[in-house]
């Protein structure tokens, strides 16, 4: 398995808070079959700045302590950007990393955003050759109330990145049952754990492709699966799946 969103570097953000707690994290994401994980650490979000060269120089260190410590798991440089005002600037400055040097950029939505503003920073991600992935549509506030707005932000071309905490429910029913919306109707195209430490936010993609497989079919299953290796290979990540027809028949 692949895990495209995680907060596995020590001390640069609020997940991992030193060196012994990282090798933890990676000992347990590698037991449950995960070889490649992406260090997302979060960036510009009003609390932390993780410019991109600092993450490059993160993961080689911890790709180093993986080796000696014979823990089989790659560790591969990203980002978790905030969508703030500042995002092209960022990246026409290269402070900004995309997921694991492929076209694919990690971003986190501002609380309060516009629908308008959001259409032209993915507009112009896209002129310049980047594909937005939104991580935790779900999460969000104003989504969680409406997921289906979500789906006129993949129209315009963004991907939607689930986090298997909030498949499982351990972020509350409301988050849960967006999740599970966003899912049938066809705007997820990712799942990541988006882990913060051992157990509170652990590792569980695992548990999250067994309940994905239980709830929406083994083909939806394998077709986000899929997509996180597409995603490596820097190729095309697939529609999701199971659109209209959920959206006609699925009421809350
Ligand atoms: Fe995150």
């Amino acid at each position: 398995m692949i895990d495209i969103h995680s907060h596995l570097l020590p001390g640069v953000d609020d997940g991992s808070a030193e060196m012994e707690e990282s090798l933890a994290m990676a000992r347990s994401a590698a037991r449950q079959g995960i070889r490649k994980v992406i260090a997302t650490p979060h960036h510009n979000n009003g609390r932390y700045v993780n410019p991109a060269a600092e993450v490059r120089r993160a993961v080689a260190e911890l790709g180093d302590r993986l080796r000696q410590e014979g823990i089989p798991l790659d560790v591969l440089p990203g980002q978790e950007i905030r969508l703030t005002g500042r995002l092209l600037e960022d990246w026409d400055a290269g402070q900004l990393l995309t997921l694991a040097d492929t076209p694919y950029i990690l971003l986190e939505m501002m609380p309060d955003f516009e629908i308008s503003h959001l259409a032209e920073a993915i507009h112009e991600l896209k002129v310049r050759g980047l594909i937005p992935v939104i991580a935790h549509p779900e999460r969000h506030p104003e989504l969680a109330r409406r997921p289906e707005w979500f789906g006129e932000l993949v129209e315009l071309g963004a991907l939607g990145q689930v986090t298997s905490h909030s498949l499982l429910g351990r972020f509350g029913h409301m988050i849960r049952r967006a999740a599970f919306r966003m899912c049938r109707e066809g705007t997820i195209h990712l799942v990541a754990t988006d882990a913060h430490d051992l157990l509170r936010r652990g590792f569980d993609l695992k548990e999250a492709y067994e309940l994905i497989r239980k709830e929406f079919g083994l083909s939806y299953a394998e077709l986000l699966e899929g997509n996180a290796e597409a995603l490596l290979r820097s190729e095309t990540v697939q529609a999701a799946i199971q659109t209209r027809r959920w959206r006609k028949a699925w009421f809350f």
